[in-house]
């Protein structure tokens, strides 16, 4: 088998460059024209807004609070039912089509993505603070999902014929397992939310999605698109709200999977809540967080550690579950090392992403601001203080922030943003610092920079992570390219964008049949 035949050939969405002017043009045309929803945003259910009374809430722009998006309103169990029937009484068509004509279907809602890129990224820009780079990664890689999942669904979802005795036909193939509920993150707040409803939707299932609180617009945006291209309108709904929202989703009698993105107390929920429920086993897809290290050997090309520490602890102000937290660099050379990671944490733009050319942009939200700030006041008791960056003001910005830790253990949770923290190794104590590795639990990124053949491959096999990058930063990974979860703590698997993601997604079937 060749690697086209289990990696099916994935044609690269399309970019915009930004050294490019007419590129550069769009994008301020529409980052210019952008306007937040007239109307507050509710629940759509069978195609139609649903305009349930109820209070509205902002949907704020984290780098000009001043300036709302939008508003929203929260939905309740009563349309959470309502979105639940809707996708039940639509499962029976759509999982019975076939599998060319669900993958059409969401290729076409990917070319309709990639001709709005310019406004998606406005979109994501204005609710979500991400940079303009980091907005036309995720539009690719939610483009990229649509036609990978369209992909490889073609290719699982075939009827096979399985050789057995004479006398006997032996027929064996996948379909969709029912309804699901599809929980995601503000952090990723397309390409995630692409990534889930696409993956079950292609494999035949219908789905009730909740985005976060923080990102409803551009989860509207998507359906909204969606359903240009084709879904039927049962087969995709959205219900708007937090918790209380996701639990109701969670806890209907009718869900029949759920695949989440968030943080792990929320996954373990779901698990308990899965299993307790009346009615059958319900597989659950989780992607959490992790305490990503990065080890740093003397061998290792001080300017390439650099560009990758930056590129993996700030970019995205750190806001991704795949980020850097804790860089381990080897004694010898950590005093060089670390004046010029400061050197280019110094250099970093910090701004609004409409304004163009920042680096980092705003955390999400206040409290999201408030949980770092707590983080750094307890940990900086365990550490000296290597760069504190200056915030602008207007938006919930937080410059990024170094700290040398006096022991690998002072870091017990993620702390989701921009915050480094450094450890000194001395070559004895490698295995401590893979110990260590392994003892918080998680497992999703780990990072290695070295120019000697052997401890490079030793690492990386002891790595206790998903994703293992070596000589590079440890962020955004490419649908088809490098599949993306974890392990432990860090998520359930399959791994998303992978060639086995889909197989979570079906039921298995076998007919026998005496001829
Ligand atoms: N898929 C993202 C990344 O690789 C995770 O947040 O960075």
């Amino acid at each position: 088998r060749t690697p086209e035949r289990i990696y099916p050939l994935r044609r690269n969405s399309k970019g915009l460059e930004l050294g490019h002017q007419p590129h550069i043009d769009v994008l301020r045309g529409e980052m210019d024209r952008f306007r937040g929803p007239r109307e507050p945003l509710n629940a759509i259910i069978n195609g139609v807004d649903h305009r349930f009374v109820g209070e509205t809430q902002p949907i704020l722009n984290p780098s000009r609070l001043d300036q709302p998006v939008g508003e929203w309103r929260a939905s309740g169990k009563a349309e959470v039912d309502a979105a639940m029937a809707a996708a039940k009484a639509a499962f029976p068509d759509w999982n019975a089509r076939p599998v060319a004509e669900r993958a059409d279907i969401l290729r076409h809602f990917a070319d309709l993505m990639e001709e709005q890129m310019p406004h998606l990224i406005a979109v994501i820009a204005h609710e979500a603070g991400r940079t303009i780079d980091d907005g036309i990664a995720e539009v690719r890689e939610a483009v990229d999902f649509c036609r990978y999942y369209a992909n490889r669904a073609e290719e699982l979802m075939v009827t096979q014929e399985l050789p057995g005795p004479v006398g006997e036909s032996n027929m064996y193939h996948l379909e969709g397992r029912g309804v699901w509920g599809a929980i995601s993150p503000w952090n990723f707040p397309l390409a995630i939310f692409v990534g889930q409803v696409v993956a079950a939707l292609v494999t035949g299932n219908t789905v009730v999605a909740k985005p976060a609180p923080q990102t409803p617009y551009i989860a509207w945006r998507a359906v909204e698109l969606m359903l240009e291209a084709g879904v039927p309108s049962g087969a995709i709904s959205l219900v708007l709200g937090a918790g209380e929202t996701g639990a109701a989703l969670v806890g209907h009698k009718d869900i029949s999977g759920v695949v989440f993105t968030g943080s792990v107390p929320t996954a373990k929920a779901i698990n308990r809540t899965l299993a307790e429920k009346d009615g059958p086993i319900v597989p659950l897809i989780a992607e959490t967080g992790g305490i990503n290290a990065m080890v740093v050997d003397s061998s290792a090309l001080p300017e390439q550690v650099t560009d990758a520490v930056i590129a993996s602890a700030f970019r995205s102000a750190g806001q991704r579950c795949s980020a850097l937290r804790l860089l381990y660099v080897q004694d010898d050379v950590a005093d060089d090392m670390i004046k010029m990671i400061k050197g280019a944490a110094e250099a970093l733009a910090i701004g609004a992403p409409m304004d163009f050319g920042m680096d980092v942009g705003p955390l999400i939200d206040k409290d999201a601001c408030e949980r770092l700030e707590t983080h750094w006041k307890e940990i900086t008791q365990h550490g000296k203080v290597v760069y504190e960056g200056k915030s602008p003001v207007g938006g919930t910005f937080f410059a990024p922030r170094i700290v040398e830790l006096d022991a690998p253990d002072r870091l017990q949770a993620e702390a989701f943003g921009p915050i480094l923290h450094i450890c000194r190794w001395k070559s004895k104590d490698l295995d401590k610092v893979m110990a260590a590795a392994r003892g918080t639990g998680f497992g999703l990124t780990f990072g290695i920079h070295s120019r000697i053949e052997g401890q490079k491959q030793a690492l990386a096999e002891m790595a206790p992570a998903g994703n293992v990058y070596i000589n590079r930063n440890q962020v955004g990974a490419i649908v088809g390219v490098q599949p993306f979860g974890g392990h432990g703590l860090s998520g359930t698997g399959p791994k998303a964008g992978g060639p086995l993601y889909l197989t979570r997604f079906v039921e298995e079937k076998h007919v026998c049949e005496d001829t």
